[in-house]
């Protein structure tokens, strides 16, 4: 099966922070995949902006160079990438003075086309671009805004910047990025649930024992010294990534695909979530940090050691949290994600109840439940484990194996970066796949009392080798329920 192009209207793509990590490592590849695969119209331009003089050559150059060291060199179309990069141009601005500004308005001009101002920048400048754009007249009705996390460290925080983006631009305006959610397999959880009969009847706490998430990474702390030790994997991934994969999991089937009727189920999902208070903090969560181990084969240093001076930031964490509705009742949700660990996995495993009865006698060993593993990445899939008979004689002897839906063997498409499948909805005005404002405020309430409690408790981070699956207390965390985390392969 081939995959279907549908261009997109002539559009103006102006990047705040054109030539930082962002726009190299994840814009400008995406949106070369998208010229190559001919998805745009014409006039199509990208303007990039930043506090560099630059001019347009500089920052094509830069540009080629995103697409030959983010690109793999098969993908790489000489004629596509030279018409790609004449779109290019370069306008240098302050947001903090507003100097620049009267030229990036002549540069976008007065046309109606849809105007996309990407703010590929920390969130200190949202509020001072969005000002500037708003008094040297850039936002048009046909304009959106991008933005990227971090939105906020807390509710209030969050609130704040919601405030001033909110100021210049409408909520059907503004996009918030979840690059979670422009994964393809993230997607395709929708279609797991909402296009096939055979789940849905059971998805509820009657058949389904617990669910767990886990994202695993073995990269560490990489280069991002400042923002990381202030954020932590509570505010970088859970706060974010992991509630947006609980929200689909758990959320009622949305009337359609419509931007606000997908939006408002996982506001009532996130609404649902029950707060962990300071006492429970303990028993229910885990912070971790990693210590100095063994990662893709090498030795690696510690977190501290990386940092270069001593913190307590979790580098993992693990929650079992609960859904407080008539659906998920008793259902504990097992979340988990960290650095360091021992491999790249991100999965959704769904454990459903042990069958009732079993008419089989002791010889036929083990009856294992159920499960549905929905393999994020690396190796895209989905995984039905089921009892089966051993064949051949010997009597009845079970084992359990799994029906396994490769997406890599099954479809033999090159599978697309999320910021493809993301900037392109934001051309198109289409926020199903973004954040409401609602919905980030409504998960930092379930954050921030956390962060609350672990630091009226002085709940330290507890180390954890690097290469191994976090802090023994993780284990426990789910042992202690007579269950263990899934084994990822
Ligand atoms: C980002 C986090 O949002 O997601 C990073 O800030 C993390 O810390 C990254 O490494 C993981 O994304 P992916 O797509 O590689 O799973």
């Amino acid at each position: 099966m081939t995959s279907q192009i549908i261009p997109v209207d002539p559009f103006d793509f102006i990047v705040f922070g054109g030539t930082g990590d962002l726009a190299e490592r994840k814009l400008l590849p995406a949106l070369y995949y998208r010229q190559r695969d001919h998805q745009f119209s014409e006039p199509t331009r990208i303007i990039g902006t930043s506090r560099a003089k630059l001019s347009d050559a500089d920052f094509q150059a830069f540009a080629r160079k995103a697409i030959t060291d983010h690109v793999k060199a098969d993908d790489i179309d000489e004629k596509e990438l030279e018409k790609f990069l004449a779109r290019f141009s370069y306008v240098p601005a302050d947001a903090t003075t507003g100097v620049g500004f009267d030229e990036l308005k002549k540069a976008v001009g007065d046309s109606d086309r849809i105007r996309a101002f990407y703010m590929a920048v920390s969130p200190s400048l949202f509020g001072d671009i969005s000002h500037q754009l708003r008094e040297h007249r850039l936002i048009t009705p046909n304009s959106r805004i991008v933005v990227e996390k971090p939105i906020g460290r807390d509710l209030a925080s969050a609130r704040a910047l919601n405030d001033l983006v909110g100021d210049d631009f409408g909520e059907q305006q503004i996009f918030r990025i979840d690059h979670y959610l422009g994964k393809e397999t993230v997607q395709n959880l929708m279609a797991l649930r909402f296009a096939n009969m055979l789940y849905e009847p059971l998805w509820n706490s009657a058949h389904i024992d617990h669910v767990q998430i886990t994202v695993a990474e073995t990269v560490g702390l990489e280069d991002r010294v400042t923002y990381y030790d202030k954020a932590g994997a509570l505010r970088d991934m859970v706060q974010n990534h992991i509630l947006q994969l609980l929200c689909l999991v758990a959320m009622e089937a949305p009337s359609s695909m419509d931007a606000d009727a997908v939006r408002d189920e996982k506001l009532k999902v996130l609404r649902a979530l029950k707060r962990i208070n300071g006492n429970e903090a303990p028993k229910l969560t885990v912070r971790g940090q990693y210590r100095a181990g063994a990662s893709a084969g090498g030795p690696v240093e510690g977190y501290v050691e990386e940092l270069g001076h001593g913190s307590d930031t979790e580098t993992f964490v693990a929650i079992k949290a609960e859904i407080a509705n008539w659906r998920w009742a008793g259902v504990p949700f097992y979340l988990r994600t960290g650095k360091r660990l021992a491999t790249r996995v991100s999965e959704i495993v769904i454990e459903f109840k042990q069958i009732p009865h079993s008419i089989f006698g002791e010889s036929a060993g083990n009856i294992s439940p159920n499960q549905l593993v929905i393999r994020l990445q690396p190796n895209e899939g989905v995984k039905q484990y089921l009892m089966v008979k051993d064949p051949g004689p010997g009597g009845m002897r079970l084992r359990q194996i799994p029906l396994d839906m490769s997406f890599a063997q099954s479809f033999h498409s090159r599978a697309p970066d999320a910021y493809e499948r993301l900037v392109m909805d934001v051309v198109r005005g289409n926020q199903t796949l973004f954040m409401r404002r609602d919905e980030v405020e409504a998960a930092w309430s379930w954050v921030d009392p956390i962060l609350k409690a672990w630091e009226q408790n002085g709940q330290d981070a507890q180390g954890y080798t690097a290469g191994t699956w976090g802090p023994s207390s993780s284990i426990a965390l789910i042992e202690r329920d007579g269950r263990t985390w899934h084994e990822s392969n």
